[in-house]
């Protein structure tokens, strides 16, 4: 197995009862053909030897800051990392980074990385469910860490409950998701939409939808670790902007057409998964409507369609190539269809957002991709990642 040949991986083990596990993460790691550098935290050091890790990761393990202090070895091994990963993250050190705290080795070279980071929580029930634990959780969330976990099932003293650590079967596979090896997008300039629009009525209403920006979050995120130069023209989200991306934060559907339109010169692909709206306040008030007033009548305008201006002005030129999104609710393949001929797009991700599971708001979604060619590929229902990667098969089976 080498799905992670070459990747470099920093494996920071905090002091849990489920700290021998981290042994065989980094033996697996290592037989995927990561190089793996361990950093114990003391309180590891009460569970697991750095020996065991230095004899299975042919690596020096560091323990403490003070050491090879010339070197700046938390600087070093937090920039040369491709993934950082704590296996197990006690409640202690997840408090720590969601705080920014660095008092030891791994804090300061996490909080010197700028990569991807995954946390495997392990603790007692009751600190999983602590208000504070999951405060920091979500704060790390937010930040883009992946929280892998924790199981349900045996813990220490015979308790059982939320809390178990993952396998580390189920790290490897989760990095080799967020790793791919292919780079099919290297050299490539790739625009991706995200996100609503906002269109204002007063100072505080808007007119807006559903729109998270996961989907294209992740489609931007996808493009990015393929090896694209991605840039993100974003809608409101509070999502943060995943690495390697250059992000755009535009308002209003006029915004979005202005930016969108100027990248596109430079674009070999557009991926527009943001919810446009179709229309705008014809007037905008500049002061805060009352309700005294009465009931409003906002008198709406159209907005202009930025992909079929995009697909315009490309006229019959193949690139860049334009992807499309439709959330549809009824028919889903004929009104498909109907809009990609309409929209002269050279693919379109139709959403079936007649279920709770897929479409806005969630972590998951079913799509069909549907080509100018003819070709029709179902993906059924699968994380918002799976979705991108999905769909960036088919635009460099394009290219
Ligand atoms: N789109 C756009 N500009 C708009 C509206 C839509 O670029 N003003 C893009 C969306 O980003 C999406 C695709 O067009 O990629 C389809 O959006 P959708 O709202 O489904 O299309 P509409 O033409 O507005 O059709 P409908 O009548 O179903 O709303």
């Amino acid at each position: 197995m080498s799905e992670l040949a070459g990747t470099r991986v920093l494996l920071g083990v905090t002091g849990g009862i489920a700290a021998y596990k981290a042994a065989l993460l980094a033996r697996l790691l290592v037989g995927a053909g990561a190089s793996v550098d361990p950093v114990l935290s003391r309180g590891a050091e009460h569970f697991i030897g750095a020996a065991t890790f230095e004899g299975l990761t042919g690596r020096k393990v560091r323990g403490e800051v003070w050491e090879d202090v010339a070197s700046g070895t938390h600087v070093e091994l937090g920039r040369s990392a491709e993934v950082a990963i704590v296996y197990p993250a006690t409640a202690h050190v997840l408090a720590k980074l969601a705080n920014g705290l660095a008092d030891d080795l791994l804090t300061t070279t996490l909080l010197a990385s700028r990569c991807p980071l995954v946390l495997a929580p392990a603790m007692h029930t009751e600190m999983w469910e602590h208000a504070a634990t999951r405060a920091n959780v979500a704060t790390l969330r937010k930040r883009g860490a992946s929280i892998l976990g924790p199981d349900d099932g045996p813990l220490m003293g015979g308790d059982t409950g939320p809390g178990r650590l993952v396998d580390p079967e189920d790290v490897l596979a989760h990095l080799v998701e967020l790793l791919p090896g292919t780079r099919d997008l290297a050299g490539r300039t790739v625009v991706v939409t995200a996100g609503g629009t906002r269109e204002p009525i007063d100072p505080v209403r808007f007119l807006g939808n559903r729109s998270s920006g996961k989907m294209g979050f992740a489609v931007a995120a996808a493009a990015a670790r393929r090896g694209a130069d991605v840039h993100l023209v974003a809608g409101p989200a509070s999502l943060p902007t995943p690495p390697g991306v250059t992000r755009y934060d535009v308002g209003t559907t006029l915004e979005m057409h202005r930016v969108v339109l100027d990248l596109a010169a430079r674009a070999d692909v557009v991926v527009k998964a943001a919810a446009v709206a179709d229309f705008r306040p014809a007037a905008v008030s500049t002061s805060k409507l009352k309700k005294a007033a009465g009931v409003p009548v906002v008198e709406l305008e159209p907005n202009p369609d930025i992909l079929l201006d995009l697909v315009e002005r490309r006229g019959g030129a193949a690139t860049p190539m334009m992807v499309g999104f439709a959330a549809e609710t009824d028919d889903v393949e004929a009104e498909g269809r109907a809009k990609l001929e309409r929209k002269g797009a050279d693919l379109l991700v139709v959403n079936d957002v007649s279920g709770s599971d897929a479409g806005f708001e969630v972590d998951t979604n079913r799509v069909v991709i549907l080509a100018r060619d003819g070709a029709r590929v179902d993906v059924p229902l699968a994380s918002k990642a799976e979705v991108a990667g999905r769909i960036l098969d088919e635009v460099v089976a394009r290219l």
